[in-house]
């Protein structure tokens, strides 16, 4: 049976309705031979970035794909509601995800993707002598981060307009960045990849990768939306990041860690 795919209103297209249907492979690569575009006139570009350029498998996705995985189309401002949504705290257990992060009061953290700064302002406090740089690159988001920052008197939290393959940091100048559910919607995933590479404090620094997890049907996201340990691992391999750990404590999300080489 092929999957529905119901969206609730505030879901903001990531909430898959019917979760107990069928759900599209989202990391096997894109269609071949006679397959799923064949009444299509399809072109695929291989290159040697891992990149490719086809008809997307998944109605949500990009036409194009890093790695065998289809990118997902990013998650516009009109959605920032579901981001600050009551009950998502107990949902995604947010508060222990916060504390796996294990860090220290003079850490510089960088919430990349960090829609309306829902993380951001909670690890402000987890570094009152260090900093968050809180990067987006829909400027709608760094409006509502630049608001709660005046709203609450939050100092440590710096606002970053990124570009779709950079995410404006200072070289070797990070602890730790923070990636929720949006490494899987960067359209530039190796750039990206390797400016966070960049970033991240030699030795030390460490990238914590966020995901639904897509090996578990039961978690009630849409395909594309999440990523298994595999992909992930393949993918931080690739720009030269070293896995160092994955915590399921949480109850929808892998937290990945890995360590700059
Ligand atoms: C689903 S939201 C998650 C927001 C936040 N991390 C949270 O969990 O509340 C994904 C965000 O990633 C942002 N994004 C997508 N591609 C990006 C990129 N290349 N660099 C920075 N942000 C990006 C989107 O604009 C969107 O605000």
């Amino acid at each position: 049976m092929k999957c529905f795919l119901l969206l609730t209103a505030v879901g903001a297209g990531y909430v898959l309705a019917n979760s107990s249907c069928t759900q599209l492979p989202a990391e096997t690569g894109p269609a071949t031979g006679a397959g799923r575009y064949a009444a299509t006139s399809r072109t695929t570009m291989p290159d040697t970035s891992g990149y490719e350029t086809a008809p997307p498998r998944d109605p949500n996705g990009i036409a194009r794909y890093y790695l065998g995985r289809q990118i997902a189309h990013v998650m516009g401002h009109e959605g920032a509601d579901w981001l600050e949504r009551s009950g998502r705290a107990k949902e995604e257990g947010t508060n222990l995800l916060i504390k796996e992060l294990k860090l220290k009061p003079t850490d510089v953290v960088a919430d990349i993707g960090a829609g309306t700064g829902f993380f951001s302002f909670q690890l402000a406090q987890q570094v009152p002598q260090g900093r968050v740089l809180a990067v987006d690159i829909q400027p709608e988001m760094i409006a509502a981060l630049n608001q709660t920052k005046a709203q609450r008197n939050v100092a440590n939290v710096q606002p970053v307009l990124g570009r779709v393959d950079d995410p404006r940091l200072p070289v070797d100048g990070v602890d730790l960045v923070l990636i929720v559910d949006a490494y899987h919607e960067f359209d530039h995933p190796r750039e990206m990849g390797r400016a966070i590479r960049r970033a991240l404090r030699p030795g030390t620094g460490r990238l914590a990768l966020v995901e639904y997890r897509a090996e578990d049907a039961d978690v009630p996201i849409k395909r594309i939306h999440k990523m298994s340990v595999a992909q992930a691992r393949k993918e931080m391999a690739a720009i030269g990041l070293d896995f160092v750990a994955v915590v399921e404590t949480l109850p929808q999300q892998h937290l990945l860690l890995f360590r700059r080489r």
